[in-house]
């Protein structure tokens, strides 16, 4: 089984019995040692005290939405999938003026319901021509990374790679069940790699552009991917056809810490989806299991800000943890999930953590995962943490999709 990518320094532990104990801080305790009791202190001091340490120590920090922000919708097709669904591809202009990085959002909408519907909103890896075969979806004409299936020619996408992340984006099955989809390639805001930012919008922000220098506490990947979550909702919120206080984010791995992170940032995201996003996503830090937050920093030093890499090998400094993390939801539905043979994203750390973050969810009389120990294979849990652990290795599967409708069923198709 490889779990474990190169570069990474220490051997990961794989052993429950070798995991050191730790404590972790409790999100009902401030800074300075005052307790909080009720749902607006948790509002007024500490949910902005977590969400600032989250930013300063681990994801950085990204700017505000751009004055002058504008879009596009560039194509509609009403009679998209055999009649099934309206397609639509829209710019988005990040700089607020006519030049610099698009984002390229593509939005599938049942055409049975009438009126507005709930979304799920989420980024792809590869291109949105990777997520259907539909032949209407434009191809990225940006960098993106090479796949196995030799699809992608020189860091581009052709017509090969269409629908060839299909199995991750149950587009028909969305429809049917009166969900529209909107996703983007994560590579519009950032391609993914080490140097990628100067052609992403962490350059094109920035007065420096290509020369700029990020201070320790500056935006990293995750945090600009993140950002332009928040930017596709400004647009979702002007659509006709969307529900926009029924966006559900969703995100697979890299892409699912990213879905945490926004939906911290920005309480517009009404449901937040977290599939195997591990270390840096769901995952406790302290919990020394599979990758640790030195293995994150070495392989991947553009996912978080400067001042994270002083946690390598000390995560008990972090000044906070995932149960927080997933806590800055409250009290918004949020759904963990896991996958047995995905150690390396810790699945028991991902369930302890939706666990530890319920004391918030109690502040506003309402049940997170309402068990104490890791449920079995394919036995979903929660009230208004939803955790799941399925058969399996690293992936987002139909049958994860499904838990996940569920559980928007329960909470966005209320009247
Ligand atoms: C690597 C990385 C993980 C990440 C994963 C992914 O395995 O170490 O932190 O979640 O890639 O995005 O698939």
């Amino acid at each position: 089984m490889l779990l474990c990518g190169p570069g990474v320094a220490a051997e990961p532990n794989y052993d429950e019995s070798r995991v050191p104990a730790y404590t972790l801080p409790d999100p009902l305790v401030c800074q300075d040692g005052t307790r909080v009791t009720n749902a607006r202190m948790w509002e007024r001091r500490r949910r902005p005290e977590l969400l600032w340490l989250f930013e300063e120590q681990v994801y950085g920090r990204a700017p505000t939405r751009p004055p002058g922000m504008w879009w596009e919708v560039v194509s509609e097709d009403r009679q998209a999938l055999n009649g099934r669904a309206t397609r639509k591809e829209v710019t988005i202009w990040l700089r607020g003026d006519r030049g610099g990085p698009t984002l390229e959002l593509l939005l599938y909408l049942p055409n049975g319901p009438r009126g507005r519907v709930p979304v799920f909103l989420g980024l792809n890896f590869m291109g949105n021509h990777t997520v259907h075969p539909d032949p209407g979806i434009r191809i990225p004409t940006k960098w993106v990374p090479a796949d196995r299936a030799g699809t992608v020619v020189d860091h581009r996408a052709t017509a090969a790679g269409r629908g060839s992340m299909a199995s991750r984006w149950p587009v028909e099955r969305l429809l049917e069940r009166g969900y529209g989809l909107a996703t983007a390639y994560c590579g519009d805001l950032e391609p993914d790699f080490p140097e990628g930012w100067k052609l992403g919008v962490r350059a094109a922000l920035s007065p420096a552009g290509t020369n700029t220098v990020f201070a320790p506490e500056a935006w990293g990947a995750i945090a600009a991917w993140a950002w332009g979550l928040s930017r596709a909702m400004d647009y979702l919120e002007t659509d006709p056809r969307v529900d926009a206080r029924k966006v559900a984010l969703i995100g697979h791995s890299r892409l699912g810490k990213t879905a945490l992170w926004a939906g911290a940032r920005d309480p517009r995201f009404a449901l937040v989806v977290a599939n195997e996003s591990g270390e840096g996503g769901a995952a406790l830090a302290r919990r020394r299991f599979g990758e640790r937050t030195a293995d994150l920093n070495r392989r991947f030093p553009h996912w978080f800000c400067g001042n994270f890499k002083r946690y390598n090998d000390r995560e008990d400094d972090l000044p906070v943890d995932a149960h927080q993390l997933i806590a800055l939801m409250a009290p918004r539905p949020v759904y963990v999930g896991s996958a047995a043979e995905d150690l390396w994203a810790d699945p028991r750390g991902e369930f302890l953590a939706a666990r530890e973050a319920g004391v918030v969810y109690r502040l506003y009389g309402r049940e997170g995962v309402g068990v104490e120990t890791q449920p079995p294979l394919h036995q979903p849990v929660g009230q208004f943490i939803g955790y799941h652990i399925r058969a399996g290795r690293h992936e987002l599967t139909a049958w994860d999709w499904e838990q996940y409708m569920n559980f928007a069923d329960r909470h966005l198709r209320r009247p």
